[in-house]
């Protein structure tokens, strides 16, 4: 009956896994925003080191964790696995649970896997200074820590919802050495054109893009780093899925159904991509992703070319999409804000590989607090998603009087985001469907792209 369930620091992958190999078919093309022709590597060279191009693009199944980074890695990595019995018993449940809990990081999620990697690649291209966006602060905060670990300057561009409701975010972030703004700002030309139409715009990811573009894009010592969507970042996630593999081996056990919170795509990724490749390979298993109905992209979104960012700089990806200009509202897992989502995903959805399901945020903080009440854990606003799932899988489970093992990621702990756990505690939350007519309007605003 073990709770904790550990590997020792020399099991560190000493891989990223690159599920490009084993799609269900070819990619699309990443699309010029400018040009409206396939992006090269020479396009993505303004904003990107070539290092990370090259990940991007590999057809290489497997790519080699640099030595630097696993050093850095073992300051909270091979993550722990704990089976949640205190929680299947409240539940009473005969399905076994299982989470792999990414707050362990310093900066309290899975975002730092991603992070550092970015930072030492663009360390060793001669980047000076980062610009980039966050939406809650998490990713913000890890590429804040990456940088200060690896001696670059960094800029973030902070949505301005997540600005006033996560202010010890900010604090993280400037505590590590940078400099934090909020967004849309008047620091760059996409932030002064939407503050000129709209003065109290709260911002959203597809605008922060925008202006950490820009920003980079405009300065020749600036790179950008983006904290998920793209393929390297997924893939500098799979460390996740690997380790729990090797982990619920070690009790013997295998997931029927893996489950990860949905934004951009990454800390799903992370948990799905290494079940996705067994399940390429023929083994049975049901992997799920959840995600907000305030923001439904997986679910109500079209698999279309869209912009990454609202002022249209960012590529253009084959992807879920409610489009570019679609302003979710200021719901508190802020993370999952986002318009469009991972192309890799997308296609493993649109493939059938993968499902995905809505949930509203009341039914979210409701699962987090049954978790918390018996785990101890305080879960993130977007990692509470995961946990809707996992219960619900629990508890159909013991409907049907099946035994089952359920594995989800934990991706971070909560310990910021009191604010939104008094929002809920005190009736305050919201349940936001958007309404069908927007997301129309929004699509309605798709580019043309002929591929
Ligand atoms: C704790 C946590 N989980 C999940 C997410 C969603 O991002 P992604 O879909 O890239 O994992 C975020 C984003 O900030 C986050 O902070």
């Amino acid at each position: 009956m073990q709770t904790k369930i550990l590997l020792s620091e020399d099991r560190i992958p000493k891989q990223w896994y690159n599920i490009i190999p084993d799609m269900p078919g070819p990619l699309a093309p990443v699309i010029n925003p400018r040009t409206l022709k396939p992006v090269t590597p020479e396009d993505m060279l303004a904003i990107f080191p070539m290092a990370l191009i090259e990940q991007e693009m590999s057809p290489q199944r497997w790519i080699e964790i640099p030595a630097e980074v696993r050093e850095i890695y073992k300051l909270w990595r091979p993550s722990p696995l704990y089976r949640a019995h205190r929680l299947e018993k409240v539940l009473g449940t005969p399905a076994r649970i299982y989470y792999k809990y990414e707050g362990v990081s310093p900066a309290g999620s899975h975002k730092p896997n991603t992070a550092i990697p970015q930072a030492y690649y663009n360390k060793l291209a001669g980047t000076k200074r980062i610009a980039t966006e966050t939406g809650a602060g998490q990713w913000g905060s890890s590429i804040a820590l990456a940088c200060q670990m690896f001696g670059l300057e960094c800029t973030v561009y902070m949505v301005k919802v997540s600005f006033g409701q996560k202010p010890y975010r900010k604090s993280m972030m400037q505590l590590w050495g940078a400099e934090v703004l909020a967004s849309p700002s008047d620091r760059t030309t996409a932030g002064r054109a939407i503050l000129a139409r709209d003065p109290d715009n709260q911002g959203s990811l597809g605008i922060a893009i925008s202006e950490a573009v820009e920003d980079a894009a405009s300065r020749a010592d600036t790179c950008y780093a983006l904290g998920s969507v793209l393929n390297h970042v997924c893939m500098h996630q799979t460390i996740i899925g690997m380790e729990a593999k090797e982990q619920l081996a070690l009790v013997g056990d295998y997931p029927e159904v893996v489950i990860g919170c949905h934004g951009g795509g990454s800390n799903f990724a992370g948990i799905a991509f290494p079940f996705v490749a067994d399940k390429a390979a023929g083994r049975e298993v049901r992997i799920l992703a959840m995600e907000p109905a305030s923001c439904p992209t997986l679910t109500k979104g079209v698999y279309a070319f869209d912009f990454g960012d609202t002022a249209q700089m960012a590529p253009i990806s084959k992807m879920y999409t409610l489009g570019h200009d679609f302003m979710p509202p200021g719901i508190h897992a802020g993370g999952l804000r986002y318009h469009g989502a991972s192309p890799l995903v997308s296609q493993l959805v649109n493939a059938g590989v993968v499902e995905a399901r809505a949930v509203a945020q009341n039914t979210c903080f409701e699962a987090a607090v049954t978790f918390s009440r018996a785990e101890g854990i305080i879960p993130a606003p977007e990692s509470s998603h995961a946990i809707r799932g996992a219960i619900d899988e629990a508890l159909r489970a013991k409907e049907e009087g099946k035994e089952k093992t359920i594995l989800f990621c934990l991706s971070g702990h909560g310990h910021v985001d009191m604010a939104a756990y008094d929002a809920y505690f005190s009736g305050k939350l919201e349940d936001f469907e958007y309404p069908e007519a927007a997301i129309k309007e929004s699509l309605s605003h798709l580019p043309k792209v002929e591929f």
